[in-house]
């Protein structure tokens, strides 16, 4: 299962992050550390939301209503490096991150070892334009660019719908796992085929 997230760092204002004690609500000790530790600390935090989203989306079961609580999932990183480990309810996901000034992105993959090696297709994108996209607009992006991913993966495609807990799924293909995301400006779409359909990154 696959997982993406992407944050707007420009839109990253919501009251519940400007609370003084937001980062102690989400984090654990060892990710509060790793945050303080990082020249950009705000950046940082940022792409350990993602991390913990992205995470959360690829290891969710579509038929259980589980919520997403930051800080039931742990993220541990490789030293140096925006890869690593998150564990969330006994599963695991390996993720990926990558931030700059304006966004922060993470992708998570279940049950194979390191999202390099694993056939599948994501892209992070921006939405140009003079006004802020609306979410519907923003869901709508996504979807396109999950769409366009599928085509390009050489896969008939389908129509994207809603598990019970909100996770996206083809229709009439339960063996294709995909993630969508939107945020701001920004929009995020991965999709995993399996094996023999594969494409690398
Ligand atoms: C998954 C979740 C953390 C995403 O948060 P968000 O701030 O909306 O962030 P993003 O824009 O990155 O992701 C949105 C996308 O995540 C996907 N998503 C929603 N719930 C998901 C879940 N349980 N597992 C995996 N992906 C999920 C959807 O594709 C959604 O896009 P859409 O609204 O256009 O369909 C949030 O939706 C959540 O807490 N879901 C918990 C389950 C829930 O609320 N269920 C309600 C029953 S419908």
């Amino acid at each position: 299962m696959i997982g993406i997230d992407v944050v707007d760092i420009q839109d990253s204002g919501e009251p519940g992050w400007q609370h003084i004690r937001h980062l102690q609500r989400v984090a654990s000790a060892e990710e509060q550390a790793w945050v303080k530790s990082r020249l950009r600390p705000d950046l940082a935090l940022c792409v350990l939301w993602a991390a913990k989203e992205a995470a959360y989306k690829a290891l969710s079961c579509p038929d259980r209503d589980e919520p997403f609580i930051p800080s039931g999932v742990a993220v541990c990183w490789q030293p140096d490096q925006l890869t690593g480990l998150c564990r969330w309810r006994g599963r695991q996901a390996s993720v990926l991150a990558r931030m700059d000034g304006y966004h922060a992105e993470a992708l998570a993959v279940s049950e194979w070892a390191n999202p390099h090696t694993l056939g599948c297709l994501y892209e992070v994108s921006r939405i140009s334009g003079g006004s802020f996209p609306t979410p519907a607009q923003e869901s709508l992006a996504a979807r396109q660019l999950a769409a366009s991913l599928l085509q390009r993966a050489g896969h008939p495609g389908g129509v994207i719908t809603r598990a019970v807990n909100g996770k996206p799924c083809l229709s009439g293909f339960p063996e294709v796992s995909l993630s969508l995301s939107h945020h701001g400006r920004w929009i995020a779409a991965a999709i995993a085929l399996p094996r023999e359909g594969n494409r690398q990154v």
